[in-house]
């Protein structure tokens, strides 16, 4: 499945995949992407007579043989997501949307994305020659991976990161100027609907991507904080990948994998110690009729989404201590004058002001998320 998928000759499959006899002989791979796997679900479960856009997501490991090193690992994490069934270029930026309002809501910044069309199978073959022409003459003088690509998979030359190389790669042809005209017209409807949407871009012509199945649209967000490998998330179209792969049917569709690890650390550069979820509330119970009152109230308030921790038994001062070094943002005290007067006392940590406040009232004034 991955070499039909992601393509015979990709560093991928060439030299990435973990690839094993099982006890019984038979032969196992350790998945090394989720795309090829999620549409020969979606092939096998006949998911294209639903109606509308199939939109799917993955979170989970992936498994590459890669020289490890700051932001590549052999294990690593992807969140990702497919919206197969539709060759519109609206879906193409409303995937897109979905990313930069993801990354919006995390509070992460810094990012900037990059666009490119890798065409069709109709326009891509003759400009693949174009550049294999003038490769025969550049290859020479490259790197010995792109020498070896200059034969085997002339693309990927384009997306070569050696520094010695630059200059002559960027006198290469481009592929969007050999886009035919249904994929130049998609690749603008794309821009267009991604400017509508408010969403910043840059065109990256060199944007090929090391996967086979890429059709047309192809996108990339970096992070300036990961260094070498910057790319956060790597996405595209897929409009021949079912039939790649045996299927009967036509599946356009497009997708993104963000890699978990590498936006752990693109958060922690540009948040620092902001990047941990605080705790909202930490409930100090005074006595033994206290400590089960604070069970239900944390049971409460946590259905509600609030986060909450009850201290353990002991003295005031020292539960006060406590609530500060974990950065809470409220602690609550449930003393004997509050238990008889059933009004809580509740105290801001960081301004150090303190309320009386009721359970309902507690619930109103935390839970509202
Ligand atoms: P990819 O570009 O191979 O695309 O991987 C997507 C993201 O996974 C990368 O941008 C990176 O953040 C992360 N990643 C990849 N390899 C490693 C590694 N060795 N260590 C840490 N992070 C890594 C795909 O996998 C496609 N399936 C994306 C896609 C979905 N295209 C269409 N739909």
């Amino acid at each position: 499945m991955f070499a039909r998928g992601v393509g015979e000759e990709t560093d991928i499959v060439t030299k990435e995949m973990y690839t094993f006899e099982d006890r019984d002989g038979s032969s196992l791979t350790l998945r090394p992407e989720a795309t090829a796997s999620v549409m020969r679900a979606y092939i096998e479960q006949r998911l294209d007579q639903r109606p509308g856009v199939q939109k799917l997501y993955y979170l989970g490991p992936m498994f590459r043989r890669e020289r490890p090193q700051k932001g590549r690992y052999r294990q690593f994490f992807q969140i990702g997501a497919e919206a197969i069934g539709s060759e519109s270029p609206s879906l193409d930026a409303e995937v897109i949307e979905m990313v930069v309002e993801f990354f919006r809501a995390i509070r992460l910044e810094g990012f900037q994305l990059l666009v490119n069309s890798v065409g069709c199978a109709k326009c891509r073959p003759a400009f693949i020659a174009k550049l294999r022409e003038e490769l025969a003459k550049a290859a020479s003088s490259m790197c010995a991976d792109c020498q070896r690509r200059a034969g085997t998979n002339p693309l990927r030359v384009l997306d070569c990161k050696v520094p010695e190389d630059q200059p002559i790669i960027e006198g290469l042809p481009s592929i969007v100027d050999h886009l035919c005209p249904e994929c130049g017209a998609h690749f603008d409807a794309v821009r267009e609907s991604l400017a509508e949407r408010g969403i910043e871009f840059e065109v990256r012509t060199r944007l090929v991507r090391g996967l086979d199945y890429y059709m047309r649209t192809t996108f990339e967000v970096v992070h300036g904080a990961l260094g070498a490998q910057n790319a956060l998330v790597g996405g595209g179209r897929y409009d021949g990948l079912a039939e790649s792969l045996g299927a009967k049917i036509h599946a356009p569709g497009i997708g993104f994998s963000i890699g978990e690890d590498r936006l752990v650390m693109s958060l922690e550069e540009t948040r620092g110690g902001e990047f941990a979820a605080r705790l909202q509330l930490f409930i100090v119970p005074l006595g033994a009729p206290a400590s089960r009152e604070a069970v239900g109230v944390a049971r409460e308030l946590r259905r509600r989404g609030v986060s909450v921790e009850i201290a353990p038994e002991g003295r005031l001062k020292r539960a006060m201590e406590l609530a500060n070094k974990l950065g809470a943002h409220y602690a609550l005290i449930l003393g004997e004058d509050e238990m008889a007067s059933g009004r809580y006392t509740l105290k801001n940590m960081a301004t150090g002001e303190q309320v009386g406040i009721t359970r309902g009232e507690l619930q109103e004034r935390l839970g509202r998320g």
